[in-house]
């Protein structure tokens, strides 16, 4: 488990987000953007993501999980809408993906849902059942893309395919990370 690289402990002393915030910035910024293939910037950013389900599926008091969430909210967000606005985009064009990219749109819908609902509840049981279930959504949801649709999309595109949406991917996660 890649707790090393993990802002946050189990106890709640946590970095700010503005922290992780920064930390996620910086993840491609050696990196030349438009060679990067789009399979490789996902696989990464979800790493962040896996780092934190597990916070939030596990024993940690209603304050230390009202933490965690913080983080994952702001790591989702900057993951999922350039997800769809590229990768989801580009398997709709394709007739044997096409139900696929519709089907993570959905599931981002759902997550979205959830993740407007827990900020703004203050019931504290409520909260704690709301967010197991959306970790565990998202637990479900990265492994199908990890194990699934990932490595068919692979055999379905090229690389420089690849490298272009990329490129696109890094520059609307940037977007999403600065406002
Ligand atoms: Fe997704
Ligand atoms: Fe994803």
């Amino acid at each position: 488990m890649a707790t090393k690289q993990n802002p946050l402990t189990p106890t709640g002393s946590a970095a700010l987000p503005e922290t992780f915030v920064s930390q996620l910035r910086e993840r491609f910024t050696s990196r030349r953007a438009d060679q990067i293939d789009i399979i490789d910037a996902i696989l990464e950013d979800h790493k962040a993501l896996k780092d934190l389900i597990p916070l939030l599926k596990g024993e940690g008091t209603y304050t230390e999980k009202r933490g965690v969430f913080a983080f994952l909210a702001a790591a989702l967000e900057a993951h999922a809408k350039p997800e769809e606005q590229t990768w989801y985009k580009s398997l709709k064009t394709q007739d044997d993906m096409k139900v696929e990219g519709l089907e993570g749109d959905i599931e981002h819908a759902l997550a979205d849902q959830l993740v407007n609902e827990l900020k703004a509840t203050t019931d504290e049981d409520l909260f704690m059942a709301k967010v197991k279930v959306l970790a565990e959504m998202l637990e479900h949801h990265i492994k199908e893309e990890e194990n699934e649709m990932l490595p068919e999309f692979r055999q379905n595109s090229t690389a420089s395919e690849r490298r272009e949406l990329g490129a696109k991917y890094l520059k609307l996660r940037s977007a999403y990370l600065t406002h």
